[in-house]
């Protein structure tokens, strides 16, 4: 039987991405020039319709494939309450890495149930925090497991745990190796595991529903996961043994790799998800098991095309013979993965969307670090200053990862719909940034 679903390649630009007679670009029927206008810049702005269809791309065809399933967002991509608020809608769930993140969940509308607590090192107080409302804790290592044997016992609370294993995979982009020793901060050795199991098997206040794995991050391959699938397949089966009872759930991370530039080839989303979730089912079936709850947690390819950053090009500076640099409004401190892992984005002038790109420009944001350079080499039409420059899927790890360098206050987030757009995040402000200051 073959099965087709409506998913189209994740794109450079958000979905809803126009331009207007004028030539400027326009989100989610939003014009570029209004919303700097109204916000001002730098400006994070995320796609509803981009957001809601990179959601599906995970939902439809496990559907399908795989209907006992939960998509469960990975938060550290970028949280905020109102951008939780439309993944409820859309029936995903959310993971956290902190108490800030959990915090940030429990005021949104994702239901508790759906709320997963990782994290290699959290606190006593954290720990306090996710079993006092329930909510479901990956173990990391076995510390954490002895912590939790303790706080359960102390406050006669119940948790309902995963462990988080190893799956002697690690992949990245076009790197793919199967090896027995994982150097890792994050998960349980596989020597360690059945030790962890019986540890806690026969506590009735805490409650295994299963094991998690992630194998790294903008994945271009599916081979890498449907070799995830048989291992964590395997060591659910020897899990289930050990337990004397099925197995509910298993938790295969997130992950797919996305499109920054016109040469990166991230495969469709359904591709991946149809081809693991077919592993899944084969491997449990085969052995005459239930098919346990499949959990995927996307973080990447749910929100990096949803968002783009706007900036106002404040000055342009020619050293002859060397470079032009185009100077913006924000830079490392709004974005700080090309300084960090020479992430490569895809830029343009968005006030001149119809002029071909004629002239080689250098973009540099205004923080006090000759590194702080967005680019360094890219053609783009004629910019002038007051230009509004776009920079294209910034919607993952971007605001998630952004500072008060200098002082900048953090930039605004709005979404946009259907001509309207809402905002997420304020910009913060000069007392916001003494707010803590003692004096
Ligand atoms: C445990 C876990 N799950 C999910 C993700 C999401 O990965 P991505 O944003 O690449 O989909 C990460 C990212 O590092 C992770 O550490």
């Amino acid at each position: 039987m073959t099965m087709t679903f409506v998913n189209k390649p994740i794109t450079i630009e958000p979905t809803s991405l126009t331009t207007n007679p004028d030539g400027h670009y326009a989100i989610g029927g939003v014009s570029v020039t209004e919303l700097v206008h109204q916000y001002g810049s730098p400006l994070y702005v995320m796609d509803d319709a981009t957001l809601r269809s990179n959601c599906q791309s995970y939902t439809n065809p496990l559907q399908t494939v795989y209907p006992n399933h939960l998509v469960v967002y990975a938060g550290k991509a970028c949280l905020t309450v109102g951008l939780l608020n439309l993944l409820s809608e859309e029936g995903l769930g959310v993971d956290v890495v902190s108490a800030g993140e959990l915090y940030t969940a429990l005021k949104s509308n994702i239901p508790q149930p759906n709320i997963l607590f990782h994290g290699n090192n959290k606190s006593r107080e954290e720990l306090e925090m996710a079993l006092k409302h329930s909510i479901r804790i990956i173990v990391d290592n076995e510390q954490e497991l002895d912590s939790l044997i303790e706080l359960t016992q102390a406050y006669q609370l119940r948790a309902r745990i995963m462990l988080r294993t190893k799956p002697e995979i690690e992949a990245h982009t076009h790197d793919y190796i199967k090896t027995g020793q994982i150097d890792s901060k994050f998960g349980i050795e596989k020597s360690d595991l059945l030790r962890c199991v019986r540890k806690v098997k026969d506590n009735p206040l805490i409650h295994i529903l299963g094991l998690h794995s992630h194998i790294g991050s903008q994945i271009f391959d599916i081979e890498p996961y449907i070799d995830l699938a048989t291992i964590m397949a395997e060591h659910t089966v020897r899990l289930s043994e050990e337990l004397g009872r099925p197995i509910e759930e298993i938790n295969l991370g997130g992950g797919i790799g996305i499109k920054y530039t016109h040469s990166d080839d991230p495969p469709l989303v359904s591709d991946v998800i149809v081809a693991m979730a077919k592993q899944l089912v084969h491997e449990f079936t085969s052995r005459g098991m239930k098919l346990p709850k499949l959990i995927v947690e996307p973080g990447r390819s749910i929100v990096g095309n949803a968002g783009v950053t706007l900036y106002t090009v404040g000055g342009i500076k020619e050293i002859p013979g060397v470079k032009t640099y185009l100077f913006i409004d924000g830079g490392m401190s709004d974005n700080i993965r090309p300084m960090l892992y020479q992430s490569q984005y895809t830029f343009d002038i968005a006030t001149k969307a119809k002029q071909p790109a004629i002239q080689t420009y250098a973009i540099a944001g205004k923080f006090c670090e000759s590194g702080d350079v967005l680019t360094h080499n890219v053609s783009l039409p004629h910019a002038e200053v007051g230009d509004i420059m776009i920079v294209f899927d910034t919607g993952a790890y971007n605001y998630s990862m952004s500072s008060n360098y200098n002082r900048a206050p953090r930039p605004a987030m709005v979404t946009v719909s259907n001509g309207k757009s809402h905002v997420w995040v304020k910009r913060e402000t000069l007392d916001d940034l003494i707010r803590n200051d003692c004096y």
